[in-house]
């Protein structure tokens, strides 16, 4: 198929020549064609909303899946009984106000719309777009466009034709080059159908204006985090992994100063940014996209999604991305990059401190967490976490089964002595066994430290191997001198000395973790009550130093 590419901007007011190009769109619309349009939020790919046949070849060009419904475009309030039943005197109110613009309502439909463009839903998604060009198309095609975003699923929003050129090029009928979309982010979803109504997708229209108009209106879960997987979201799009550049993604909130800090400590080589204007200077070894000024989200909306898209065509591992505050065309930006991130967030306004805490048995690593929990802080367990995914997750069970076969039981279940035998006949393969754990273990564990507020600790054998450490203000050695080890693990575990010792020497030794750490907490005591109060002490100190480190930044 030749794709026809229209730049309708190139036609400098020629009329004649814009509205033959307008008719030609009309026309492979009202065919069963399939078109790129511009609109004021995003691009998007057009087909006739009432033809089932040009509904399937969306879905096919896109990728998209079957159970995620399109929006319909029209030209105005007056097409709405066409298509939508039992519609609320509000839907007329926010017609009134804001359309054409960058609001989709909600309604129940008429059986004029096909269950193709529904995904089967009872409910129709409408909308009037701001662009002169798509609304002089829609007028002319005669009846309403279907068009989700141009992009292929899951990737980034196309805010130019060029975009779209790349995602879908060579799979539509045409594409219309309108010029670069103007809003940025895809239109606000609110559902009419409740009371309140419901916000479904923050988008281009502020939630505060048409609360301003209409008062009070709820906020879907999926808009601010991401949904258990037997959670439903109101919008069925939202519950897929979206606008994700291929490198993983971290968006770091909180004041534009600290969240700048926040990335500054973190930009390796190989790391990506997007930033504010004003802390680009921050990073001149990184691949540095800039979204406007910190005070302009307006620029900021027209920017993210190519920010996020023009990574996929340099070689950074990593994005580290700042984040405008909630408040006006905020949510919709932060919810871009926040599902651009799979809801990895950071906030880097939160007082957080994270200790890495290590050393081998009979010690006294517990009486030290002790300590973290009486200073009210709160211990991540790393060997729990690794249990717990070991029981819950299947993929992570089929990974370790993969490279060692037969370890599991036909329920199921580990054998640790098999695997243990195993991985400690020979060194390389637990190095395999340690890249398995890992690869689950360290996302799981960097959203845990995210999540976490105050002091928290990081119980880790191996800290260091796993580059747990990273995430940590300080690492500690909890050492102790040999033959107080010998006899602690002795009353603790019950054991012959003969067999303490050997357990002792079978791991690191203290020198290995003194040299590691960037402290030491060393355990000469006799009694752990004693212990756990000089621990006290040693974290309070500590954490002292770390917060005074801070604010001086
Ligand atoms: O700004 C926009 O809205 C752009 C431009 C092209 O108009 N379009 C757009 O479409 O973003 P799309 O398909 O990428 O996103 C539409 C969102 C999806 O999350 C979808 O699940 C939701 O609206 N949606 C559509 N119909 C719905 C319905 N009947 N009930 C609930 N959610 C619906
Ligand atoms: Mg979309």
């Amino acid at each position: 198929m030749q794709t026809i590419y229209y730049d309708l901007r190139d036609t400098k007011g020629q009329q004649k020549e814009i509205e033959d190009k307008i008719s030609a769109a009309a026309k492979i619309l009202r065919e069963g064609g399939l078109v790129g349009i511009p609109t004021e939020t995003v691009y998007g790919l057009g087909a006739d909303g009432t033809n089932p046949a040009a509904v399937r070849r969306i879905f096919q060009v896109k990728g998209r899946p079957q159970d995620n419904p399109l929006i319909l475009h029209v030209t105005g309030a007056q097409w709405l009984p066409r298509y939508c039943a039992d519609i609320p005197p509000v839907a007329y109110t926010l017609a009134r106000k804001f359309w054409p613009g960058p609001l989709t309502m909600i309604l129940k439909r008429q059986p004029t719309v096909p269950n193709e463009t529904t995904a089967g839903l009872d409910t129709v998604g409408i909308r009037c777009p701001n662009h002169p060009v798509t609304l002089a198309i829609i007028r002319e095609a005669g009846m309403a466009i279907a068009a989700p975003s141009a992009n292929t699923s899951g990737r980034p929003s196309c805010t130019t034709a060029q975009d779209v050129l790349e995602d879908v090029g060579s799979r539509v009928d045409m594409i219309v080059d309108g010029g670069p979309c103007t809003v940025g982010v895809e239109s606000t979803v609110l559902d009419l159908t409740r009371d309140p109504p419901r916000l479904l997708r923050p988008g281009g229209l502020p939630v505060e204006d048409i609360e301003r108009l209409i008062g009070h209106i709820d906020v879907d879960r999926a808009v601010n985090a991401s949904l258990r997987a037997e959670e439903r979201p109101g919008a069925p799009g939202m519950k897929y992994r979206h606008y994700a550049p291929k490198a993983p993604v971290t968006v770091i909130t909180g004041s534009p100063m600290n969240s700048a800090r926040e990335i500054e400590r973190r930009a390796a080589p190989g790391v990506g940014v997007i930033c504010f204007d004003e802390y680009a200077h921050l990073f001149p070894n990184q691949v540095v996209r800039s979204l406007g000024p910190s005070s302009d989200k307006f620029t900021q909306a027209q920017r993210v999604f190519e920010a996020l898209r023009s990574f996929d065509s340099t070689d950074v591992q990593e994005i580290f991305a700042q984040c405008p505050d909630n408040r006006g065309l905020g949510l919709a930006i932060g919810n871009r990059l926040k599902k651009a991130a799979g809801f990895h967030v950071i906030n880097a306004d939160s007082q957080r401190i994270i200790l890495g805490v290590t050393g081998g048995t009979g010690a006294g690593k517990s009486s030290a967490l002790q300590a973290v929990l009486d200073l009210g802080g709160s211990v991540i367990d790393c060997d729990a976490v690794y249990h717990q995914i070991l029981s819950e997750s299947d993929e992570f069970k089929n990974a370790i089964n993969e490279k060692f076969p037969g370890v599991f039981t036909a329920e199921g279940q580990l054998n640790r002595k098999k695997l243990g035998q195993e991985v400690f006949a020979k060194r390389d393969r637990l190095e395999h066994l340690n890249a398995i754990v890992y690869r689950f273990l360290i996302p799981e564990l960097e959203a845990m430290v995210a999540a976490a507020d105050g002091l928290c600790a990081l119980d880790a054998i191996n800290l260091f191997e796993s580059g747990l450490d990273r995430l940590c203000d300080r690492t500690i050695a909890v050492t102790a001198p040999t033959e107080l080890r010998v006899k602690r693990v002795m009353a603790r575990d019950h054991i012959t000395e003969q067999y303490a010792r050997l357990r002792i020497n079978a791991q690191k030794q203290d020198e290995y973790y003194r040299g590691k750490c960037d402290c030491e907490l060393n355990n000469a005591s006799d009694s752990p009550e004693e212990f756990r109060r000089e621990a006290y002490l040693f974290f309070e100190r500590l954490i002292e130093a770390i917060q005074e480190e801070k604010r001086r930044g």
